[in-house]
């Protein structure tokens, strides 16, 4: 186990609050769809029905994307992480799944092992955060997925404002990818199949905090045009993508 590994395992056993927004019963439509775009965005590019098909979710954190798979239908999913509080609080939240202590680094996992392999907001925590990918590329039998930051010239303005990070809490520094360089590593892996998207993804708690003084349908509507027109012109700039790889 190196250093890294160990700081962030101590940090989620010791310090590490889980966040409040899991439940997606008690979120209004709009909030739902804000803090769950992303997910939304990978939603998008797996089969409708998701009761037929095995599921990893790694580094499983407080479980918002296990959740998330398993109300859109996922009966069938393992979850993994490096701390044991994160796989208890995902399984007290999330209908109990099988759970694994597992680096994502080194999934202890046969090739092919899973239909789909996904997580959200994880890669950027490891020191190798390509050697994960290439992890998940091997234990996915039908396809892969993962939401991450992403690295454009606007990143040292918006650190700078305080609005994004170099270094979280937990020790780690946020790796940011480029759409470049994840197209690249798909190729060497032999991944054809796969979508990039590139969008700005809101997962701004004060802002979800007042979702409930906006119920209703309208304002869902609302917020998803906004995000869409403002995705439409500026998403190439956007703070995240969402990559989806169909094996
Ligand atoms: C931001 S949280 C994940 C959030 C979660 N996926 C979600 O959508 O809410 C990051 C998680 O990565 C875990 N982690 C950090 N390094 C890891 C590693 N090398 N292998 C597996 N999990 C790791 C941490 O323990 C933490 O639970």
């Amino acid at each position: 186990m190196t250093d890294l590994v160990r700081t962030q395992q101590r940090y989620m056993e010791e310090q590490w609050e889980p966040s409040p927004w899991l439940q997606r019963s008690t979120l209004t439509p709009w909030a739902d769809y804000a803090w769950h775009a992303s997910l939304f965005a990978c939603r998008r590019h797996l089969p409708d029905d998701l009761s037929n098909h095995t599921f990893l979710i790694v580094q499983c954190g407080a479980g918002d994307d296990t959740h998330f798979y398993q109300f859109e239908g996922a009966q069938r999913v393992t979850i993994t992480d490096i701390s044991v509080r994160a796989l208890r609080v995902t399984q007290q939240h999330c209908d109990n799944p099988p759970a694994v202590i597992a680096d994502t680094q080194h999934l202890p996992f046969r090739d092919n092992a899973f239909d789909y392999v996904g997580v959200r907001s994880g890669l950027h925590h490891l020191e190798h955060p390509y050697d994960g990918l290439a992890e998940m590329h091997r234990v996915a039998n039908r396809g892969y997925f993962f939401v991450e930051n992403q690295k454009t010239p606007l990143v040292p303005l918006l650190v700078w404002m305080g609005a994004l990070e170099y270094e979280e809490d937990a020790g780690n520094q946020v790796y940011r990818f480029t759409r470049g360089e994840v197209a690249q590593f798909l190729g060497k892996l032999g991944a054809a199949h796969y979508t990039i998207e590139t969008a700005w993804f809101l997962q701004i708690p004060p802002l979800l905090a007042l979702s409930k003084y906006v119920p209703g349908r309208f304002p869902l509507v609302l917020f998803k045009s906004l995000l869409f027109l403002v995705n439409r012109v500026f998403g190439r700039l956007g703070n995240a993508f969402c990559v989806v790889v169909q094996k």
